[in-house]
């Protein structure tokens, strides 16, 4: 990707920041994003003297979108993205992510952009019975507003493709992490050992097994397939192996240097870390392969190295 002109929403978050810092040199860059994520402008105002940087600090949901003149692609990130919550307020789902998707495809239809590459979820499967889940699995009966609301946006991106000549490409997301991060079990965990060394409380049974994937894979990936792609399509980003929680736990214990500190598991519901938490997500990545892609860090590496960088980021 050179020389174009392109938007990403929630640019200022975790993984949106990362692409940023991918994309700037080559490209002009615009992100919209309301900072509503914990951490304010911290990762992108590094990019402000950049003349290829632009930032919007505007709602999605509120904002006129049609004042962003000249786009070539959308890379759309911004959404509600801790499943956590939906339980309590399932309008959160539906408003920043099915809506605020819904106004960033009719504003490319109106302004005539033709590409988008969308984060959507492993959460759309819901409890797979097949694993590694691949692509074409179904029904598709996400078990969190947020799934349903990733569920939603993959459709209508697929109907705008058909009607609009759009190129979507769609990525399903196994859980990510690494640099910038502001939310998950990683940062979740240093966050508790920082405030109690002697003890971690463990949501769920810590059997919970997921396959993790570094973030420079994530937005590597996602610019190397869509490049690959001539028309929509939906790809699997993850790893070949999983990592669990407990195993997790280990890393983060062993990364700040401490000892005999007590697990509690909160053992959750049929050991789940909370409503709506798919105990095991295990994705097929045999297309991603197929299109030439090479993970540089396993399920293991990635988590590993994700707990010294947010270590550091947040001691
Ligand atoms: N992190 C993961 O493991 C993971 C896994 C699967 C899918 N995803 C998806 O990837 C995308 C990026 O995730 P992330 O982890 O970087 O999340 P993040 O919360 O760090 O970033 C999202 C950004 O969007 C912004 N935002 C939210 N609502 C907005 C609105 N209405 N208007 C403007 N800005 C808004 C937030 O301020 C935030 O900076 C999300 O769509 C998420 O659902 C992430």
């Amino acid at each position: 990707m050179k020389d174009k002109n392109i938007l990403i929403t929630g640019g200022a978050g975790f993984i949106g920041s990362n692409m940023v810092e991918k994309l700037i040199e080559t490209n002009n860059i615009t992100v919209i994003d309301n900072l509503n994520n914990h951490v304010g402008d911290k990762f992108i105002k590094k990019f402000n003297a950049n003349k290829n940087f632009n930032f919007i600090n505007d709602d999605i949901l509120k904002t006129d979108l049609e004042k962003i003149k000249n786009i070539d692609i959308v890379i759309h990130f911004s959404a509600n993205s801790d499943v956590r919550y939906g339980s309590d307020d399932p309008m959160k789902d539906f408003d920043n992510n099915v809506v605020v998707t819904q106004k960033i495809l009719e504003y490319m239809r109106k302004m005539e952009v033709n590409e988008i590459l969308f984060a959507s979820s492993s959460t759309v499967y819901g409890e797979a019975k097949i694993m590694p889940t691949p692509e074409n699995y179904g029904p598709y009966m996400p078990i969190s507003s947020y799934g349903a609301s990733k569920m939603a946006n993959e459709g209508f991106i697929t109907a705008y493709s058909h009607y609009y000549g759009i190129k979507g490409s769609i990525f399903r997301f196994a859980n990510i992490v690494g640099k910038n991060s502001t939310h998950g079990v990683i940062y979740d965990f240093i966050n508790k050992l920082n405030k109690n060394k002697n003890e971690l409380e463990i949501l769920g049974d810590g059997t919970q097994e997921k396959s993790y994937m570094h973030v420079i894979d994530c937005v590597n990936s996602m610019i190397f397939i869509h490049e690959k792609l001539d028309k929509t399509d939906i790809i699997n980003l993850g790893n070949e192996e999983t990592t669990s929680v407990k195993k997790i736990a280990d890393y983060v214990v062993n990364g700040l240097g401490l000892k005999n500190v007590e697990y509690k598991f909160t053992g959750g519901i049929n050991g789940r870390g909370w409503v709506g938490d798919v105990k095991k997500t295990f994705l097929d990545i045999q297309k991603l392969k197929n299109l030439g892609w090479k993970s540089k860090y396993t399920s293991d590496e990635a988590v590993k190295t994700a707990v010294e960088e947010t270590i550091d980021q947040l001691n």
